[in-house]
């Protein structure tokens, strides 16, 4: 799909449909909606009177062959009110009119922004809002429905002077959207073609075309650097781990600058090992791996958009399977911290890997970590699929990323990781065990093994088990994997 910035005026656009948005107020004919209304002759006025055209949030009105336009179509879609507009609506609007236009089978469009819109951040929005709107689970289809494809997406309503705004945001836009969306077909595959090897060999691939430095730990060197705790989960399956690590170098390093650690859960499948899952619903664990690719994504966007800070980004992945070889409650393992763990359940084997991942990064420099995980369903519990729980030891540190996450729309709300907490999960025969001992709280008592291995570094985790999976479809966004947190981690990154 191609997104382009137009230079008509909105009424010579020939398109399959020209879109754009209406605001709840009293008179909605405001503004380019007003010029619209008045090229077509009333008709807008009229649906208005008629209580067709509300500006309710994601009402669509769709008027074919309008008077006075070269358009096929118009397509009014309600932005809600003007007061509580902003950008996250303004992504949603860009992909909610793209699905609606897609199912009709409309293969291009013009999207005119507001008067006052046309600006670096709303084309940004608007190219995130369609390409990611634009992504469907389609890949192992035989038949695709070639009649259901945008091809083009043309942003209409910026004056001369606003172009190399718009370009730019469209640019940074569709960075960000395709990286977003390269972790969302990770995320899709089964555990069957995305083991953790060929993960490493994607991630690879993937570092070595964006100009980035990688380097993918086997088993081999998993086992001398005593990374025992990612050892313990693998055991169980014929599938090695990998430990991947990724660097972006900034061009010119500030000295004293932080160095950011990124550490993703990648579980490629999570059969719960000996302590099984249930079989209902055990095919969505081939998404355990979301934190890494999200991660990996993360990378890819940075590579484009070249932030001042470097970056390491460590995945740890491997199955975890209940083979002849697998841990077995009770066991204790080594983590590579030299802190030993008491294995009560093996299905909490996420925070395991990540022990090991987060240690790792800290010796290869990382002065401040962010993990992401597919951690809990106890964070499934407290926050639905709504919000990433978020955990974090600095707040400061936790402060920056929560308002990173209201900037680019991402939902985030923060749990506590106090000392209290720290009693659940100390151990009777090793350091500590690796479930709390039944007292509820299991997202935080996830969040306060790993942190266990952080050190005084500064560290932030995100659990998204709850909201990387769409199970429903939603206006703007196809059923299944969501690649959540990534937009949020570029632009904390893009920050400093
Ligand atoms: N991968 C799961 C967490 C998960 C649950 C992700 C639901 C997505 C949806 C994780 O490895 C796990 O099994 N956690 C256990 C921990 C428990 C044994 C303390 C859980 O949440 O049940
Ligand atoms: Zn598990
Ligand atoms: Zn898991």
């Amino acid at each position: 799909m191609q997104i382009n910035l137009g230079a008509q005026p909105f009424a010579v656009i020939e398109t399959e449909a020209l879109v754009s948005y209406v605001f709840e107020e009293t008179d909605p004919m405001q503004g380019r909606i007003a010029e619209i209304d008045h090229s077509a002759g009333g008709l807008l006025s009229k649906l208005a009177k008629s209580g067709e055209l509300t500006g309710k949030n994601l009402e669509f009105t769709l008027v074919h062959s309008p008077a006075g336009l070269k358009a096929a179509r118009l397509l009014l879609v309600g932005a809600g009110k003007r007061e509580q507009f902003n950008s996250a609506t303004l992504r949603k609007i860009a992909g909610a009119a793209l699905r609606y236009l897609k199912s009709r089978s409309v293969k291009n469009f013009a999207l005119l922004v507001r008067e006052g819109d046309a600006t670096e951040e709303s084309a940004q929005v608007i190219a995130e809002g369609a390409l990611t709107a634009d992504f469907e689970s389609d890949k192992y289809k035989t038949e695709k429905k070639n009649d259901k494809r945008i091809d083009t997406v043309s942003l209409a309503g910026f004056a001369e002077s606003e172009r190399s705004a718009g370009e730019k945001g469209l640019s940074k836009g569709r960075t960000i959207a395709e990286s977003q969306n390269f972790a969302r077909d990770l995320i899709n595959e089964p555990s069957n073609k995305l083991t953790p090897s060929i993960l490493a060999q994607k991630a690879e691939a993937m570092a070595k075309s964006a100009g980035l430095s990688v380097e993918i730990l086997d088993e081999k060197k998993i086992a001398d650097l005593k990374m025992g705790a990612l050892l313990s989960v693998a055991q169980g399956s014929i599938e090695p781990p990998r430990m991947i690590v990724i660097t972006y170098n900034p061009p010119v390093a500030k000295t004293g600058a932080p160095v950011i650690g990124l550490i993703g859960k990648a579980v490629t499948f999570d059969t719960g090992g000996i302590s099984i899952k249930p079989s209902e619903g055990m095919e969505k664990m081939k998404y355990d791996m979301a934190g890494g690719a999200t991660m990996i994504g993360v990378m890819r966007a940075l590579a484009s958009l070249k932030p001042g800070v470097r970056v390491i980004c460590v995945v740890p992945s491997t199955e975890n399977m209940p083979g002849g070889r697998a841990q077995k409650p009770g066991d204790i393992q080594t983590a590579m911290s030299g802190k030993t763990i008491e294995v009560l359940n093996t299905d909490a084997e996420g925070r395991l890997i990540l022990a090991d991942g987060v240690h790792y990064a800290r010796q290869l420099g990382a002065t401040h970590l962010i993990d992401a995980a597919t951690l809990t369903g106890a964070i499934v519990v407290a926050l639905a699929g709504v919000n990433v729980g978020v955990f974090g030891s600095d707040q400061p540190f936790t402060d920056k990323l929560l308002a990173s996450a209201k900037a680019t729309g991402e939902k985030m709300w923060q749990m506590p990781v106090d000392d209290d907490y720290r009693e659940f999960i100390k151990g009777t025969v090793a350091d500590i065990q690796n479930i709390g001992s039944g007292k509820g709280g299991g997202a935080i008592t996830g969040a306060m093994f790993i942190k266990e291995f952080t050190g005084d570094s500064p560290w932030i985790h995100l659990d998204i088990a709850g909201t990387a999976w769409n199970d429903d479809s939603k206006p703007w966004l196809a059923k299944g994997p969501t690649g959540v947190a990534l937009r949020t981690l570029v632009h904390l990154v893009m920050s400093y």
